[in-house]
């Protein structure tokens, strides 16, 4: 008898690619699917289902996925041979982007379940196994989603939470508007449901999802106080899950330049529970360029943005996205993008190499820059991150943060935490503070992170 026949429940194994709102979805689904009987195991060998949750943002993501899926076959056959089962599915913004393709590449997937649709997964899956074809989902249902989704089990102290999907904007270069659809708020209700769950379940810091996180309004809601019928924005909805009892930390991502308002700015400065980190990409810092990337805003009118919120919170750290060699971009353009990181210095940042995606406007522009070029100007471009990323580390050195302990170190009595700029923070310290903050003197920084050691009360107070 084969060891999945041996099994008492079912299993699943699900591998997430992509941003935090995938890892958020795979959390649900794997809710969704526990009073089915699955269990998350974590390799796809043995599974009753495997689900690649995809991602589609650059080329080089969404072909992950193939030859992942190359892998599975292998398994799959061999299972089959076994006289046992395996259900592949295919989720994420792959999925929606290109479910028949999938379908018509790799014939070993049974279901493509795009990110609107997972609450009906249960149903889905019936189905791919009934009558043993390929089942595809990808409308777009994203209230009902939310609706129908389980709660989740918390896994840490640190939790994800989504509270806007979609996007509006259209940036040329990029599949997000037509892979997750409209702009789509969250109920403030609902939210705080879910905040308030995690709390209970000990998670002290909670970072509120967002394609545009900012974009994010609601009506205030009914009862009690701030109940004037009003509509309510991101700052306003941070300061109310500040209430929270037991919520300690609160983050957002991802913002977009463009629907940063003062409300946002003013809760930025005033509650202590907001984390002084904001991820606020820009993407290049030639106003050509940002006009042909339809990104809605200026070099000029980003910084003074910044001006603005750091001086409503002088000890924001800052993040950003940068995008190289986008169609048109010339050696002076990429300059203007050097000039602006100069002048902002961050404390983090990812960047990438232009990607050209089938159906955005940007892949259809004239002047594709060559790659040899691009690999040019991100070798450069990361240089100059990387460095203000160290500086910004290295000037921790000899402060003393709240760190928040979320998980064992490789080494005994060691703990792994966050600081409240994002840093990974190493320090001995014993298995009973995981989940707790304290307070910790920075002493050294290694490449990835900060070693620091605990300070006890006595010392603070002093
Ligand atoms: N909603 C967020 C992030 C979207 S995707 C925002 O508006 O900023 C995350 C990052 O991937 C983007 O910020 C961008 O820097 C990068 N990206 C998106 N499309 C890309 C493409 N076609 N090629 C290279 N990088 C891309
Ligand atoms: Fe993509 Fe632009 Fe929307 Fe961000 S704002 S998800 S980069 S289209
Ligand atoms: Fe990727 Fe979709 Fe997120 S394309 S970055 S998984 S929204």
């Amino acid at each position: 008898m084969t060891q999945a026949r041996q099994k008492q429940g079912k299993s699943v194994f699900i591998r997430t690619y992509g941003c935090q709102m995938n890892v958020y979805d795979s959390e649900r689904m794997a809710g969704l699917l526990k009073p089915l009987g699955y269990g998350v195991v974590e390799a796809p060998d043995a599974a009753d289902l495997v689900i690649l949750n995809t991602c589609h943002i650059r080329e080089k993501a969404a072909e992950k996925v193939y030859s992942e899926l190359g892998r599975l076959k292998k398994i799959k056959t061999a299972r089959v041979r076994d006289g046992d089962e395996m259900v592949i599915a295919v989720a994420g913004c792959v999925a929606q982007a290109e479910g028949p393709e999938i379908i018509a590449r790799a014939p070993v997937v049974d279901l493509v379940v795009g990110p609107q649709a997972y609450h009906q997964l249960p149903e889905l899956l019936a189905r791919a196994t009934r009558e043993r074809g390929e089942v595809l989902a990808t409308d777009f249902a994203v209230e009902e989603k939310f609706d129908r989704l389980a709660e989740r089990q918390a896994d840490g102290p640190a939790a994800y939470l989504t509270i806007q999907e979609g996007c509006d904007k259209f940036c040329t270069f990029c599949v997000v508007p037509y892979t997750r659809g409209a702009e789509v708020s969250r109920g403030v209700d609902a939210i705080t449901a879910e905040a308030r769950s995690l709390a209970v379940q000990g998670v002290k810091e909670i970072t509120l999802l967002g394609q545009n996180v900012n974009a994010w309004r609601a009506n205030a809601p009914a009862g009690g106080a701030g109940s004037d019928g009003s509509t309510w924005g991101l700052g306003e909805l941070c300061r109310h899950l500040a209430k929270i009892d037991g919520l300690a930390r609160i983050r957002f991502m991802t913002s977009h330049p463009r629907d940063i308002d003062d409300g946002l700015i003013a809760a930025l400065g005033e509650e202590e529970k907001l984390m002084p980190y904001l991820h606020l990409p820009v993407q290049a810092g030639s106003d050509k360029i940002l006009k042909a990337m339809n990104r809605g805003h200026s070099a000029k009118t980003y910084i003074s943005q910044i001006a603005k919120i750091r001086m409503a919170r002088p000890d924001i750290a800052l993040s950003g996205d940068f995008i190289v060699g986008f169609p048109g971009e010339t050696n002076e353009d990429f300059e203007a993008t050097l000039a602006l990181v100069e002048e902002i210095q961050y404390a983090s940042a990812y960047s990438f190499k232009y990607s050209r995606r089938p159906g955005t406007p940007g892949a259809a522009m004239p002047g594709q820059v060559a790659e040899g070029e691009k690999n040019q100007r991100l070798i450069r471009l990361q240089a100059l991150l990387e460095a203000q990323r160290a500086a910004f580390n290295r000037a921790q050195i000899g402060k003393t943060l709240p760190v928040l302990f979320e998980k064992p170190g490789r080494h005994p009595g060691q703990l792994i935490g966050r600081s409240p700029y994002l840093q990974s923070v190493h320090v001995d310290a014993p298995q009973s503070m995981l989940g707790s903050i304290a307070p910790v003197r920075i002493a050294d920084v290694t490449p990835n992170a900060l070693a620091g050691v605990l300070v006890r009360k006595a010392e603070v107070a002093a």
